[in-house]
């Protein structure tokens, strides 16, 4: 399945020549899954009809202002909420008058208002003939577009339409979309990944009212989870009891209460996990038995009988085949030896040291203390940082060992 897939591509057409292939590039687009609507000036509309466009795209086009549905019933295509819709917009062709008017915040047509009003990622395509492509005040116009955050399709060498041959082609339709691919597959290296995540306590129930239980809040596992989520991962997060919800759609949360049900959950999706993160804050004991009524005081009651939970992340080291296993550790003496210890007696990949040497660190709070440990011994200590940037930090450590790992 290709990254565009699910898309919502908003398309640009302007005045030239090049606007021919426009069917085309659209017709790739959603051969790869993407939704794609199509603005277009008026100029363009004497290269490349609508009907056409609309045709391919499956939805109408729009190339005014206002459509006149009957003549006493205009209605405003609203060009802001075209941009909010898109995940990205490309202009293509991108004539010198478009250029320029975008460089400088002309609003005279509904490309360029949408132009204006778009908050995704942006390319433009240029295409004219070589003399005005070289122009130093159409490179100037792309260097400044460029600086304000438009991405390049940069024109091709070839047959014009002036009969001359040079830099000014529009890139080919299957070359936008590889380029366009391989950008969005950069800024997701999850992409096509399933990471499962623990998170949160678990509560190990004494009678139906009362349990065992820490004081994890689930905030480092939940922005585990939103953070690979947004680099692309499918993210299926097994979490405890939380007032948090996940956010990003790519997120499944499966909630459990107690260690056995985390077990549970973990051991039926291992073998689909390519990275497991064990954030939980796992009870190490349960009660013997969970009495089926409440215990009542006068009843008296001077021990609780407790035995061990299952060690998830043990349990899932003997069972990895490729699986890219992280645990967490919270030591309070000889930190690095003991954590370094866990990796060889669970069989992890790596392990995240909390710190409990500061006072902002760990359960409850917003920010954390890291040391990243991988099973090669290579240690990386963190400073102080916010739960969602040392999320950030784990899940590039996580990519370097992936790409280090045969
Ligand atoms: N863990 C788990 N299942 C358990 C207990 C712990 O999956 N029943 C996971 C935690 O999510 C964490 C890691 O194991 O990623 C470390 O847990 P910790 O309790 O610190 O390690 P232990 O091996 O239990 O060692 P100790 O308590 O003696 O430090």
């Amino acid at each position: 399945m290709s990254i565009l897939s699910g898309k919502r591509i908003l398309l640009g057409i302007s005045g030239g020549i090049a606007a021919y292939k426009t069917p085309l590039l659209v017709r790739f687009l959603k051969k790869k899954g993407a939704q794609v609507q199509v603005v277009m000036t008026p100029a363009a509309k004497d290269f490349v009809t609508p009907l056409s466009l609309s045709t391919v795209s499956e939805r109408p086009v729009h190339s005014s202002f206002v459509e006149k549905y009957a003549e006493d019933n205009p209605r405003w295509n609203n060009h802001v909420d075209l941009a909010l819709w898109a995940d990205l917009m490309i202009i293509a062709p991108a004539t010198s008058n478009t250029l320029s008017a975008m460089a400088q915040a002309v609003c005279n047509n509904i490309v360029l208002a949408s132009y204006l009003s778009s908050t995704c990622p942006v390319y433009v395509a240029p295409a004219m003939d070589l003399d005005m492509y070289a122009h130093p005040a159409n490179q100037k116009n792309l260097q400044t577009l460029q600086e304000n955050g438009v991405r390049l399709l940069d024109a091709e060498v070839g047959f014009l339409a002036s009969g001359l041959e040079g830099k000014g082609r529009m890139m080919e339709p299957e070359t936008i979309v590889a380029q366009l691919e391989s950008d969005f597959e950069k800024a997701a290296p999850f992409y096509q990944k399933t990471v499962v995540i623990t998170a949160g306590p678990t509560y190990e129930a004494i009678d139906p009212v009362r349990f065992i239980g820490n004081h994890s809040t689930g905030k480092m596992g939940y922005a585990l989870a939103e953070k690979a989520a947004q680099l692309g991962a499918k993210v299926i997060l097994i979490s405890g009891p939380s007032a948090l919800e996940p956010q990003h759609p790519a997120i499944e949360k499966v909630a459990v209460v107690s260690a056995e049900e985390m077990y549970n959950a973990a051991t039926a999706v291992f073998a689909k996990a390519d990275i497991f993160i064990a954030a939980a804050a796992v009870a190490d004991f349960k009660p013997k038995e969970k009495a089926l009524q409440k215990l009542k005081k006068d009843q008296g009651l001077e021990h609780i009988a407790l035995v061990p939970t299952q060690d998830i992340l043990a349990h899932l080291g003997n069972e990895k085949e490729n699986q890219y296993l992280v645990g967490f550790a919270l030591e309070t003496e000889n930190e690095i030896e003991n954590a370094k210890g866990k990796i060889q007696r669970k069989n992890l990949d790596a392990i995240v040291l909390n710190s409990l040497n500061d006072d902002q660190a760990g359960f409850g709070g917003d920010k954390n203390k890291i040391t990243y440990i991988d099973k090669t011994g290579d240690t990386y200590a963190f400073p102080l940082k916010a739960k969602s940037e040392v999320a950030a930090d784990i899940l590039e450590q996580i990519l370097n060992g992936l790409e280090n790992t045969p």
